[in-house]
C-alpha cells in the first residue's frame, strides 16, 4: 500500500477493518453533510424577548450585557426594526412597571394607557405585519413580585388570580396583541382566558401557554432587568410573602407532571405550548413533543444568556458557535419556536456567509 501515491510518508501501514458501516461517510463533505442533516433553523422560529421602561434612554441590564430596558416608543421601535431586518418578525413584551405603580392586586396590569398596551398599540401601529406576544402575568405590576394575588398568610390564590389574568389578557387583545402568553402557572388560566377572549370578540388572539415552566434559578437576571423578585420579607408587616414560587412553578425534579400539564392546555385551548427554561430542560421539550401535535415554543431564558455572555466575553467561548449550537438543540429536541435573547444576532449570524439554514455543516 506504500507504493499508493497518495499515502503520506510515514502513514502507518494497519490492515483495513472490515467495517461495513462506516458513519463518517455521510460527514465526508458539506455537500453530503448538508444533505443527511436533520435539523435546521431559520430566523422564522425565533422570538425577541424585549424589556421597555416609560422613559427616553435605553438602560444596559448588568447581568445581561448587550440587553436593555429598552426606552419607549425610539429604543422599543429601533431594536425592533433591526430585529426585523434580519428577518425575526415576532417579539414579546415585558415592561418595568415602577414601584409607585405596584399594587398588591396588581391593577396597573389591565391599565388600557399601562405601559404594556401602548407598547402593544405602537408596534402594531408601526409594524402592522409583526407578531405582537405579550406576557400575561401579575409579577411586574404586584408589589409582592408574584405571579399571583398573595393573601396574607402567605398562600397564592389561583382562581381570584384566574379573574384578574383574565382582564390582563382582554385589555392586552383589546390594545393589539396577536398572541397572549400566560406564563404564571396558575391552574386553569389557559381556559378562562380562552372564554373571556372569546366573549369579548378576540377569537383571533392566540394563546401561547408556559406549559411547562419550572421554579427556576435562570430566571434572575430577568427579575433583575424588571425589578419583579419575589419581595423581600417586610419586617413591620404581618403578611408573609412567600420568597419563591415553587407553589405554582414546576419542581426541577419533575418529568411526569409535565404531561399532565400539557394535556390540561391543550384541552382549554392553548396555540402553543412552552417549555421554560431550555438548555437545561431538552427532555421535557422531547417529552412535549412526543405527547401532543401542538407547535412547542422553548424559552432560553435569562440566565442561559447570561452565561453564554459571561464566558463569551471572557473569551471561553467562541459566542456565535455555542449560541447557534445551543438554539439548534433545542430544535432538535423537538421545538418549533425558540425565545432567546440572542434572536437578533443569531439572525444575523444566519444571514452572513451562509444560507439561513443551519444545520450539521455549521459546526
Ligand atoms: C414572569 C416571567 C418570568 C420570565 C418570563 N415571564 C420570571 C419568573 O417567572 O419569575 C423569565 C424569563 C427569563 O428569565 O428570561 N411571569
Amino acid at each position: 500500500r506504500l507504493s499508493e501515491p497518495d499515502v503520506p510518508i510515514g502513514t502507518p501501514v494497519v490492515p483495513p477493518q472490515d467495517l461495513p458501516s462506516r458513519p463518517r461517510r455521510n460527514r465526508r463533505s458539506s455537500t453530503v453533510r448538508n444533505a443527511v442533516s436533520e435539523t435546521f433553523i431559520h430566523p422564522a422560529h425565533l422570538i425577541l424577548p424585549v424589556f421597555v421602561h416609560d422613559g427616553e434612554q435605553n438602560i444596559p441590564i448588568a447581568s445581561m450585557p448587550g440587553v436593555s430596558r429598552l426606552g419607549w416608543r425610539h429604543g422599543l421601535i429601533d431594536s425592533v426594526a433591526e430585529a426585523r431586518s434580519y428577518g425575526v418578525n415576532q417579539v414579546v413584551i415585558f415592561p418595568k412597571t415602577p414601584d409607585h405603580l405596584k399594587t398588591p392586586t396588581a391593577e396597573e396590569a389591565f391599565n388600557p394607557a399601562g405601559l404594556a398596551q401602548r407598547s402593544i398599540r405602537l408596534l402594531k401601529d408601526t409594524f402592522p405585519d409583526l407578531e405582537v406576544y405579550t406576557d400575561v402575568a401579575l409579577d411586574p405590576y404586584n408589589s409582592d413580585g408574584h405571579d399571583g394575588i398573595v393573601r396574607d398568610d402567605g398562600v397564592i390564590l389561583n382562581d381570584e388570580t384566574v379573574e384578574f389574568l383574565c382582564r390582563q389578557a382582554v385589555s392586552q387583545a383589546r390594545a393589539g396583541a396577536d398572541v397572549v402568553s400566560p406564563s404564571d402557572m396558575m391552574d386553569g388560566r389557559i381556559g378562562a382566558i380562552r372564554r373571556a377572549l372569546d366573549r369579548e370578540g378576540f377569537s383571533n388572539v392566540s394563546i401561547m401557554a408556559y406549559t411547562a415552566k419550572y421554579a427556576s434559578a435562570f430566571y434572575g437576571p430577568f427579575r433583575d432587568a424588571l425589578s419583579s423578585a419575589p419581595a423581600a420579607a417586610n419586617g413591620a408587616s404581618k403578611r408573609r410573602i412567600p420568597p419563591n414560587k415553587k407553589t405554582y412553578q414546576q419542581d426541577p425534579a419533575n418529568y411526569r407532571e409535565a404531561v399532565r400539564e400539557v394535556k390540561a392546555d391543550e384541552a382549554e385551548g392553548a396555540d402553543i405550548v412552552m417549555v421554560k427554561p431550555g438548555m437545561p430542560y431538552l427532555d421535557i421539550i422531547r417529552l412535549l413533543r412526543d405527547n401532543t401535535p401542538l407547535p412547542i415554543s422553548a424559552y432560553h431564558v435569562s440566565g442561559e444568556y447570561a452565561m453564554l455572555k459571561a464566558a463569551a466575553l471572557q473569551g471561553w467561548l467562541n459566542e456565535e458557535e455555542a449560541v447557534m449550537e445551543s438554539l439548534l438543540s433545542m430544535r432538535r429536541a423537538g421545538a418549533d419556536i425558540i425565545l432567546t435573547y440572542f434572536a437578533t444576532d443569531a439572525a444575523k449570524w444566519m444571514a452572513g456567509d451562509r444560507s439561513p439554514f443551519i444545520g450539521g455543516t455549521k459546526f
